[in-house]
């Protein structure tokens, strides 16, 4: 059983929602200081990602540079939904998804990729170093491996292996069906958990530098127990992730299928482009998603998290439960995404 982290929750509408140690969940984002670089990523692993990107940022760095090595932190660490460690295919398989954009819509993009410990960065090389955007399965990794990426042994971490064996107890080896009932463990990222929290998956990060350059990256092991060979939205530039270094720049989690399905991300620039605040434009995609789902919107989450080109950060989800790190100048927090339902 994969577990989230417990948090204390503390009050609810204040500016304060949850505490722990230095770190705090609010429901607002701090103010954005004009010129300041800054750079938020989903989900609680956000907070140690964006430490890694701000060492970047805050020495004048570049946020293509910020948004790798951000995400690196997660792809490297034992997490349920990122990197070697977790949660594999319905064949055991940990098969990894994985893109980045920068300010100039220069785009790389791995999915299906195995045994490779950084996907993220082999998206890099795939931008920088190919006249492509995409490598998948066996190509990415023999590209990745005629890059210089060693080929890792796959280990899952011990979370990831007892819920596998879990899995394996009850489930029979069939296409999914889309109305799940996630009772611990759905085809789908992310699960609802019996406590009824939402089992977080995919980090996607997008930052903007001293210059007001954003860029944008996202990584994932996609959904636990998955279909073999099923790629999610996190690879697909426009679906998990699009940078417009005029409009802003949007990330997503939760089920890839239903993002894909609306090209979330760049739906979400464009509309931050016809002058909507991130959060109204990441609000208007999950209402469209609702909407397209009907009764099926109940079982899954889906959530946007975008940054408008004055550094305004915003985000939305299908329910509640979403939060998104944030940090910029001296701050550094959680903040609370609103949801459509809200219960
Ligand atoms: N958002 C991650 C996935 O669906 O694969």
């Amino acid at each position: 059983m994969v577990h989230r982290r417990k948090f204390i929750q503390a009050s609810v509408g204040g500016t304060l929602g949850i505490i722990l140690g230095k770190i705090a969940a609010g429901n607002q984002a701090p103010a954005v200081l004009k010129g300041q670089p800054v750079v938020i990523s989903t989900w609680d692993a956000g907070m140690e990602a964006n430490k890694a990107a701000w060492e970047i940022l805050s020495k004048g760095g570049r946020a293509l540079d910020a948004v790798e090595k951000g995400v690196m932190v997660t792809e490297a660490s034992q997490n349920c939904c990122v990197g070697l460690g977790a949660n594999p295919d319905r064949d055991g398989f940990v098969t990894l998804d994985a893109c980045i954009m920068d300010e100039f819509s220069n785009c790389g993009s791995v999915a299906f990729l195995e045994r490779i410990k950084h996907p993220v960065s082999v998206a890099r090389r795939v931008m920088e170093k190919t006249p492509h955007v995409m490598l998948v399965g066996a190509g990415a990794q023999q590209f990745a491996l005629a890059e210089g990426f060693p080929l890792e042994e796959q280990k899952l971490s011990p979370e990831a292996a007892g819920a596998y064996q879990e899995w394996l107890l009850k489930s029979e080896y069939k296409p999914p069906l889309i109305n799940v009932e996630n009772k611990g463990h759905g085809p789908f990222a992310p699960a609802r958990l019996s406590n009824g929290e939402w089992n977080h998956d995919t980090i996607g990060m997008v930052a903007m530098d001293t210059k007001g350059n954003l860029s944008g990256s996202c990584t994932t092991s996609g959904a636990g127990f998955k279909m073999r060979g099923r790629v999610g939205d996190s690879p697909i530039i426009g679906a998990g992730l699009f940078v417009d270094n005029e409009a802003g720049a949007c990330t997503a989690t939760g089920q890839g299928e239903d993002v894909i399905r609306v090209a979330g991300s760049h739906s979400v620039v464009e509309l931050m482009r016809q002058g909507l605040s991130p959060e109204a434009a990441c609000k208007k995609i999950i209402e469209r998603i609702v909407k397209i789902k009907k009764e099926k919107a109940k079982n899954i989450q889906v959530a946007f998290l975008a940054l408008n080109k004055k550094g305004i950060p915003g985000a939305y989800a299908i329910h509640p439960g979403f939060r998104y790190a944030i940090r910029s100048g001296k701050k550094e927090m959680l903040v609370n995404a609103g949801s459509y339902f809200k219960e």
